[in-house]
């Protein structure tokens, strides 16, 4: 061979590798649709639709962890294109994925209650960031069956957006054990089920048990969004937010709805649950915040739309059919339009008797929807179901029993909010909420914060004239000391933290240190040198208190000084504590109630500094400026009027909450 006939052949075999190469690509590229193949003559694309479920698990422990292991495992099983998402921040989910490959993912980047319950719309939301064909919301405890991935196939082919609605099965124990890697059933002898007696099998032992938190959603991920309206801050659970993403894309017209119960094989175990009044549950929680928004959207909440006359998938024969209930239409596209109008052919034109049969199949399981949500949430929304301080409390609080507490009026929310951020960027969770109004307490819930209200909190606290010295202000404050009691006679100590005290640090362990009978407080004193612990400088917006006899005793006094004085809580603070004039001070930074026996501490002003001392705010740079004296905490106070105080707080940087989007800024977002 002359060398240039061996370039030739060279050229040649390399072009064709290349070929080879970009045939074998085009293939392993599902996601470029191939333009010779029609999606209206329902060819079935060669390695089908790429598919993310998104669930929401609770912890992988005990009986609803294995549940939710298997549920999981099944999925991941059945295509290798099959990715699935887990919204959680718990750390079993963590340890659960990280035996599996990259195609289960724990994501942590939504809005979660303190219970750990994420917001629906958030993870809505987060879902369109991740690239696929066809995205997918399961129960976590829903065991799917291979039909799943056949019915996504032959639906990724629909010329039309859609979405589809799959109520599972309920059944009382798995005759079968998955196998290890998630594709197929093992009998007790370990071998394998052949699937149509799997599903035989399994469908009779089951039975339909259409619960709105249960059913599966699956839409084209790409194409017109489901529905015209803003989703509300749902709570992901009971499903509340099913029914309402169901009416809306009925109501909305965008896309094809249809239910694919039929089609799609699900199933989950039946367990006895106990029907407890623990409040303290993620369940009660989603009760009390869906039904907050039941109540603060009202009958708005739903659009009007009759589920039970929603199209059906079925596949008659081995081909997939639409059947509508209301025309008695049958058809193999489900309709051309946007509107889903089905293409209307005679039941007598195409295979009669075996579509027929089919479809008195569709027809006899007919009624088991029993979309009750609606009235659920509309009898809920009427009742007023607050959390009991109580077990707020025993679920937050940290080993120590000890609480962080700050109390807000509506006026400050957005100023609490960024305190909230803040606690959640220093991962503190022991944190609590005193709504002094019924817009903070509704508002709060609606953020999936744990808060209380405080019934005797006064009503009229005023918008912008609620701060240092108005009567508005005597009265919140006394408010504060008489909650403290409260929670110290509860077992638990407390941290007290105004809204507008921005925290660089946690400063609970030092704080801590001082042990019981002490009462560590922020001294307002301004002036650089001399004694910190002179009359009136007890800053009460900032304290820390043991639960021990000695504090409560104290504490009451000055509780019910506060209650006679016509002057705010600070003086009675000092006045009970410290003496009138400062008469139980020892030494300059400290004082002696000597009824109570109770040490008041005057905090270090480089650690804890008030809004007077050494002009820090307005420094250049306030944080700079704090993390040179070693700052844990600075108070936004010694500043007159609510606005000025904001805008102090926002020009500084010290600020933690995007008003606009409603949520922490990214920063202070907790990441997986
Ligand atoms: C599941 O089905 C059983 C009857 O087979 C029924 O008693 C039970 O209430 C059902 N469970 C649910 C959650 O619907
Ligand atoms: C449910 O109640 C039974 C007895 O009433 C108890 O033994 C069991 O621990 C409870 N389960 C849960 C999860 O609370
Ligand atoms: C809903 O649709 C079903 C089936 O078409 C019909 O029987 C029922 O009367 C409708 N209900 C309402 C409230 O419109
Ligand atoms: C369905 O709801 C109706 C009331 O709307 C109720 O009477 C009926 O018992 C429910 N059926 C089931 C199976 O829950
Ligand atoms: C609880 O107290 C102990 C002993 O004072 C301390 O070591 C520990 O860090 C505290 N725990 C928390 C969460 O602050
Ligand atoms: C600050 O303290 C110093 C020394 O204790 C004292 O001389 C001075 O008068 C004080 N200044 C004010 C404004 O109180
Ligand atoms: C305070 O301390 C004194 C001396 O240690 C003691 O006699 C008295 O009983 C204590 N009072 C209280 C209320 O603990």
């Amino acid at each position: 061979m002359k060398p240039s006939q061996m370039g030739l052949c060279s050229i040649w075999l390399s072009g064709l590798m290349l070929i080879a190469l970009s045939l074998y690509a085009t293939q392993k590229l599902p996601s470029i649709k191939q333009p010779l193949l029609s999606r209206r003559g329902h060819l079935r694309h060669p390695v089908g639709p790429r598919i993310t479920i998104f669930t929401a698990p609770g912890p992988f422990s005990g009986s609803a962890g294995d549940r939710q292991r298997v549920a999981i495992r099944s999925w991941l099983g059945l295509s290798p294109r099959i990715t699935v998402v887990m919204f959680s921040q718990d750390a079993s989910a963590v340890s659960f994925a990280s035996s599996f490959d990259s195609r289960l993912i724990v994501d942590a980047d939504v809005d979660f209650t303190f219970l750990g319950t994420p917001f629906f719309h958030s993870m809505m939301a987060r879902s369109r960031s991740f690239g696929s064909d066809i995205s997918v919301f399961v129960n976590p405890e829903t065991i799917l069956l291979p039909d799943f991935t056949s019915s996504m196939s032959f639906l990724h082919e629909l010329d039309q957006d859609w979405l589809l609605v799959a109520s599972p099965r309920n059944i009382s124990y798995l005759p079968f054990r998955l196998s290890d890697d998630g594709t197929h059933w093992l009998k007790e002898s370990d071998k394998r089920v052949k699937m149509k007696e799997l599903q035989e099998i399994l469908s009779r032992k089951s039975q339909w048990s259409p619960s709105d938190g249960k059913l599966i959603t699956a839409w084209n991920s790409r194409g017109s969004p489901l529905h015209t309206g803003t989703l509300p801050p749902f709570l992901y659970g009971k499903g509340t937010h099913n029914h309402w993403v169901i009416s809306e894309a009925l109501s909305s017209h965008l896309r094809f709805v249809f239910d694919a119960s039929w089609t799609i094989s699900s199933y989950f175990l039946d367990y006895p649950t106990n029907q407890s009044n623990d409040l303290s549950g993620r369940e009660s929680w989603e009760y009390v915040g869906n039904s907050h928004l039941g109540a603060l959207y009202g009958s708005s909440l739903f659009r009007e739309a009759n589920f039970s006359s929603l199209v059906r998938l079925m596949k008659c024969s081995g081909r997939y059919l639409f059947f509508d209930p209301v025309s008695y239409a049958v058809s193999r596209s489900g309709g051309r339009n946007k509107v889903g109008l089905l293409e209307k052919k005679i039941l007598h034109s195409w295979r009669k008797k075996k579509v027929s049969a089919c479809v008195e199949t569709i027809k006899s399981s007919e009624g088991m929807w029993n979309w009750s949500s609606k009235n659920q949430l509309k009898a809920s929304a009427k009742l007023d179901f607050p959390f009991l301080l109580e077990s707020l409390l025993s679920g937050i609080a940290d080993e120590n029993k000890t609480i962080v507490l700050t109390v807000a009026g509506y006026s400050y929310k957005d100023m609490m909010m960024s305190w909230v951020c803040r606690m959640r960027h220093l991962k503190i969770t022991n944190f609590i909420i005193c709504a002094l109004d019924r817009e903070t307490y509704d508002f709060a819930i609606l953020q999936g914060l744990p808060v209380f209200r405080d019934s005797s909190a006064p009503r009229d606290i005023s918008f912008d004239n609620c701060h240092f010295g108005s009567k508005c202000f005597q009265r919140v404050t006394k408010a504060k000391s008489r909650i403290v009691l409260k929670i110290l006679k509860l077992g638990y100590n407390v941290l007290l933290s105004d809204v507008d005290v921005y925290w660089f640090k946690n400063p609970v362990p030092l704080l801590s240190s001082f042990g019981p009978s002490v009462l560590a407080a922020q001294s307002d004193e301004y002036n650089k040198t001399g004694p910190i612990n002179m009359p009136r400088r007890l800053n009460s917006g900032f304290y820390f208190v043991f639960s021990d006899g000695s504090t409560v005793a104290a504490m009451e006094k000055v509780v019910k000084h506060a209650a006679t004085s016509g002057l705010s809580e600070q003086p009675s603070f000092y006045d009970m504590l410290c003496g009138e004039g400062g008469s139980n001070r020892v030494g300059d930074n400290m004082c002696k109630e000597p009824e109570t026996n109770l040490t008041i501490y005057f905090l270090d002003r480089d650690l804890f500094p008030n809004g007077a001392y050494e002009g820090l705010w307005e420094k250049r740079n306030v944080r700079e400026a704090c993390s040179k004296m070693g700052c844990l905490v600075i108070h936004n106070n010694w500043i007159s009027g609510r606005r000025k105080k904001l805008e102090r707080q926002v020009l500084s940087g010290l600020w933690e909450y995007d008003i606009s989007t409603r949520m922490c800024k990214q920063s202070s977002k907790i990441s997986c």
